[in-house]
C-alpha cells in the first residue's frame, strides 16, 4: 500500500518536473527567435537556432514525451535539423556574414613570401545596393596563377538583385555558396535558364552572355566562380563586357560611332542617345518584379547542375569529410579542365600532409579558422599561415601541403583545382601514407634508422586522410 501511494507522488513529481521542463525549453526558443530571426533559416524552412543545446535530460526524454508530444516534436525535429547542419557544412553561415569579404587588406605587403600562397584583397568591380562583384586582380594574384592568369570572382547578390547580361573572356566555373538564384544565358539565340542552389557547380563558356537573378526572397545569393581566361588582351585575368546597362554599367555598344550604332539598328542619333544613357544603376540592379513564379522552385532536367552535396562523400570520419565534384561526376567540367572541392574538418582535426600530383588547388574559406602550411620541394617551410573565413589561399601542384582546424571550431573551405581528372591526392602521413605502401625495410634504410623502429613509427597514425588533432599521438603513446 505504501510502496503504491510513493509510486503514485513520484509519478506526479515527474509529470511536474516535465512539464517546467517544457516551458523552460520553449522560452529557450523563443529567446532564440528572438535573437536573430536571420538564424532561423536554413533551406528556406524555419528552425530554432541550434547553437542552443536541447538539454532535456536523455534519461527524462522518454518519460517528458509520455506526457509532451509537443515537446518530443520539438526535439526530433532539431535533431534532424541539426545533423543536417553537420552534413550540409555550411548551414552556420549566415551569423558573421556581414563580416565577411573575399582576402584581406593586411595581406598586402605584410605576408612576404607565404604572401605567394594566400591572396591579396580582390577588388570591387561593381558594388550597388542590390549586390557586389569582387575579383582578384592580376597584381594581387600569386605569380602562378597570375601568369596562367586565372581569376576569382566573389558575386553577393540582394534578395531580386539582378546582374545585368554581359559575357566574360574567360571559362568560368560558378560554386554557389549560398541562396538560390537563376542563371539564364543565350547560345544561338535561344534563351536557357537553369536554377542554382547551394552547393551546385555549374560552367559556363568563354563569350556566352548571361544574368543571374537571386530568387530567395529571404537570402542573399553568393557565388563562387573561377575564370579561366581565353583572352589574348593583357592585364586583368578577365574582363567584363556588358551587353545590357547604358551610362553605368557602360555597354559594349557604347565604344561605337553613334552613326555606326545609327545604321546598324535602324535608328536616329537621338534614339542611340537614350537607349545608351537611361541606365545609371550600376551592373547589380533589383529586377522588376515579373508576372514568372518562383515560389516553386523547380530544376529543369535538361540543365542540371551538379550538387556537391548530392554526391557520396568522398571521405568521411569522425574529424571530418571532404567531397569533390569532377568530369566523371560531371562532365562539363572537362571541357574547362576544372574540378571543384569542399573540405570540412572538425575543431583540431588536419588534413594529413598530402601533395596533388595533378592539379594546382584554389581554396576560398567558408567558416572557421585554421592554419595552412606548405612546404618547398627542397624541404624547407614555404608557407605557414593562419588563415580564416573570407580569404582565399593556394597550393600548387605537387607541393606537400597540411591544413589544420583551429582547436576553436570547425574549419571549411571549398574551391577549385586546375584539372578535371578526379584528384588522387598522395599522403604522406596516416594509414594510407606512400611511406607505408613502400617496402619497410627500405624506408627503415633511407632514412638509416632500424626497421622495427620505423615500422612502429610509421604504424601509430591508425586514421587517414582526415586525422584527429588531439590528443597528440606522443601523449597518447606515453598514457599507455
Ligand atoms: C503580367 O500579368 C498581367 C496580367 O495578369 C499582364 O497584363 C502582363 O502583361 C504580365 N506581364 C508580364 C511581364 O508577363
Ligand atoms: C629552398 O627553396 C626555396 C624556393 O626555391 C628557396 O627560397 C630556399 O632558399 C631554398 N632553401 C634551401 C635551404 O635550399
Ligand atoms: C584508431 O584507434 C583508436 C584508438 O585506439 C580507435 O578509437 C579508432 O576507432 C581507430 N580508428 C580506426 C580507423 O581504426
Amino acid at each position: 500500500m505504501k510502496p503504491a501511494v510513493i509510486c503514485v507522488f513520484l509519478l506526479f513529481l515527474l509529470s511536474l518536473h516535465c512539464r517546467a521542463h517544457r516551458i523552460a525549453h520553449s522560452s529557450i526558443q523563443k529567446d532564440a527567435v528572438n535573437r536573430g530571426s536571420r538564424q532561423l533559416v536554413l533551406d528556406g524552412k524555419t528552425h530554432v537556432n541550434l547553437g542552443d543545446p536541447v538539454d532535456c535530460p536523455s534519461d527524462d526524454l522518454s518519460r517528458c514525451s509520455l506526457h509532451s508530444d509537443e515537446g518530443r516534436h520539438d526535439i526530433i525535429d532539431a535533431e534532424a535539423v541539426s545533423s543536417r547542419l553537420q552534413g550540409g557544412g555550411g548551414g552556420e553561415e549566415e551569423e558573421e556574414e556581414e563580416s565577411e569579404h573575399a582576402g584581406r587588406e593586411r595581406r598586402h605587403g605584410e605576408a612576404g613570401e607565404s604572401g605567394r600562397f594566400v591572396l591579396g584583397e580582390s577588388a570591387k568591380v561593381i558594388k550597388t545596393e542590390a549586390g557586389e562583384l569582387r575579383v582578384t586582380t592580376h597584381g594581387g594574384i600569386s605569380n602562378e596563377l597570375g601568369t596562367r592568369r586565372i581569376g576569382l570572382g566573389f558575386l553577393t547578390l540582394e534578395p531580386n538583385g539582378l546582374l545585368l547580361p554581359h559575357y566574360v573572356d574567360a571559362h568560368c566555373v560558378f560554386f554557389v555558396r549560398r541562396g538560390r538564384g537563376r542563371l539564364t544565358w543565350v547560345d544561338n539565340d535561344e534563351l536557357h535558364h537553369v536554377d542554382l542552389e547551394r552547393g551546385d557547380i555549374y560552367k559556363l563558356e568563354s563569350g556566352t552572355v548571361f544574368h543571374i537573378l537571386n530568387l530567395d526572397e529571404g537570402q542573399r545569393l553568393r557565388i563562387f566562380s573561377i575564370f579561366d581566361t581565353v583572352s589574348v588582351f593583357s592585364g586583368e585575368a578577365f574582363h567584363n563586357f556588358f551587353v545590357g546597362g547604358g551610362e553605368k554599367p557602360r555597354t559594349v555598344l557604347s565604344g561605337f560611332d553613334k552613326s555606326v550604332l545609327a545604321t546598324a539598328f535602324k535608328a536616329s542619333g537621338g534614339e542611340i542617345t537614350d537607349v545608351l544613357s537611361y541606365q545609371t544603376s550600376g551592373g547589380i540592379i533589383y529586377s522588376i518584379q515579373r508576372n514568372e513564379s518562383f515560389g516553386t522552385f523547380n530544376r529543369k532536367a535538361g540543365d542540371k547542375p551538379y550538387n556537391i552535396f548530392d554526391k557520396e562523400v568522398a571521405f568521411s570520419n569522425d574529424y571530418g569529410y571532404t567531397a569533390t565534384v569532377d568530369e566523371d561526376d560531371f562532365s562539363p567540367l572537362g571541357d574547362v579542365h576544372k574540378s571543384a572541392f569542399l573540405v570540412r574538418l572538425k575543431a583540431g582535426a588536419l588534413l594529413a600532409p598530402h601533395w596533388n600530383p595533378r592539379a594546382t588547388e584554389i581554396a576560398f574559406v567558408t567558416k572557421g579558422e585554421g592554419e595552412i602550411h606548405i612546404v618547398y620541394p627542397n624541404g624547407t617551410t614555404a608557407a605557414t599561415e593562419s588563415v580564416q573565413k573570407g580569404d582565399v589561399f593556394y597550393v600548387p601542384q605537387n607541393f606537400p601541403v597540411c591544413q589544420i582546424a583551429s582547436r576553436n571550431g570547425p574549419f571549411e573551405f571549398v574551391g577549385f583545382s586546375t584539372s578535371s581528372k578526379p584528384s588522387r591526392p598522395q599522403f604522406l602521413a596516416g594509414r594510407n601514407s606512400v611511406l607505408n605502401g613502400l617496402d619497410i625495410d627500405l624506408v627503415a634504410s633511407s632514412y638509416n634508422i632500424p626497421a622495427e623502429h620505423m615500422e612502429d613509427f610509421l604504424g601509430r597514425q591508425n586514421e587517414s586522410v582526415i586525422l584527429p588533432g588531439e590528443p597528440l599521438p606522443i601523449a597518447r603513446a606515453a598514457v599507455k
